[in-house]
């Protein structure tokens, strides 16, 4: 399996009970490496463009709301099966429903306020990276 690379947020919930920490060591400790990092306010535009594919979901602009209300760390990761991987830590999108030991059994407070977005899959990672990050930024 080649190296693969995904895109993470750390969401305005898990930032706020300052839990930056926390979850990176659970990401790091599923075997995938932080290749880059920042912390930012997302804008509304941001926050839009990024869910694009939501925009006729009820949930919405409470969505949108929820992403520029605090500070998200977005990030970049690498490794093995990154996607999946990511995908398997963080657990499911609604945290009555994920997994034991998973990022979002153990800090997710609502499906909305779930603590961490990952991509779904590598074309959609390459897309999300590219809205954050210049290659540059990025060092593997
Ligand atoms: P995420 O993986 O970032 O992708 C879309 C987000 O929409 C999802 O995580 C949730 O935070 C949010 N979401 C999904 N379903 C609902 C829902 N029923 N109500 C509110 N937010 C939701």
């Amino acid at each position: 399996m080649a190296i693969e690379r995904t895109f993470s947020i750390i969401k305005p919930d898990a930032t706020e009970r300052n839990l930056t920490g926390a979850i990176n060591a659970l990401i790091e400790k599923a075997g995938l490496r932080i290749v880059a990092q920042k912390r930012i306010r997302m804008t509304r535009e941001q926050a839009g463009t990024f869910y694009a594919v939501h925009k006729a979901r009820p949930f919405f602009g409470e969505l949108v709301d929820f992403m520029i209300s605090a500070p998200v760390v977005v990030q970049v990761l690498e490794g093995e099966n990154a996607v999946l991987k990511h995908r398997d830590v963080m657990g499911a999108t609604d945290p009555s429903k994920a997994a034991d030991g998973t990022i979002r059994k153990l800090h997710a407070k609502s499906i909305g306020e779930n603590s961490v977005h990952g991509s779904d899959a590598a074309e959609t990672a390459a897309i999300e990276i590219a809205q954050f990050f210049s290659g540059n930024e990025i060092v593997g």
